[in-house]
């Protein structure tokens, strides 16, 4: 086998693999929340995601006009999208950054809800 054969063998090994990954169905199930819901009233709830860090980028002015907001409507629950603990997510629940970018962040009472994360 050439050194040429041997490099064009080992890309194509390569592009399989990375065609498999990109078509193999997902194998584990989404987990299901539930929340429940006062009899008859609509569903409150606030959603923000790629909400900065450490309370920079008006991370904590958003987070005042959410607290606010959430007061007035009477909010159910947070979700949040996602993309907020760049740029290696979170290495535990005690991981500093957890506090430093949510704990000490969103801390309007009306804000103290439940609150569906992404990443
Ligand atoms: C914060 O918000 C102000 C007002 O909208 C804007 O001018 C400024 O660029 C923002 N700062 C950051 C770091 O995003």
């Amino acid at each position: 086998m050439t050194m040429a054969m041997a490099v064009a063998l080992a890309l194509l090994a390569v592009m399989l693999a990375a065609l498999s990954w990109c078509v193999s169905p997902a194998t584990a199930e989404l987990t299901r929340l539930e929340h429940p819901v006062k009899d008859g009233a609509p569903l409150r709830l606030l959603v923000v995601g790629d909400w900065g860090r450490k309370a920079a980028y008006n991370q904590s002015r958003v987070a005042q006009q959410m607290g606010e907001v959430a007061e007035e409507m009477e909010i159910d629950f947070v979700v949040s999208t996602g993309d907020n603990f760049l740029e290696d997510g979170l290495a535990a629940v005690d991981d500093k950054a957890f506090h430093e970018s949510f704990v000490d962040v969103y801390t309007a009472q009306s804000l103290q809800k439940p609150w569906y994360l992404g990443n």
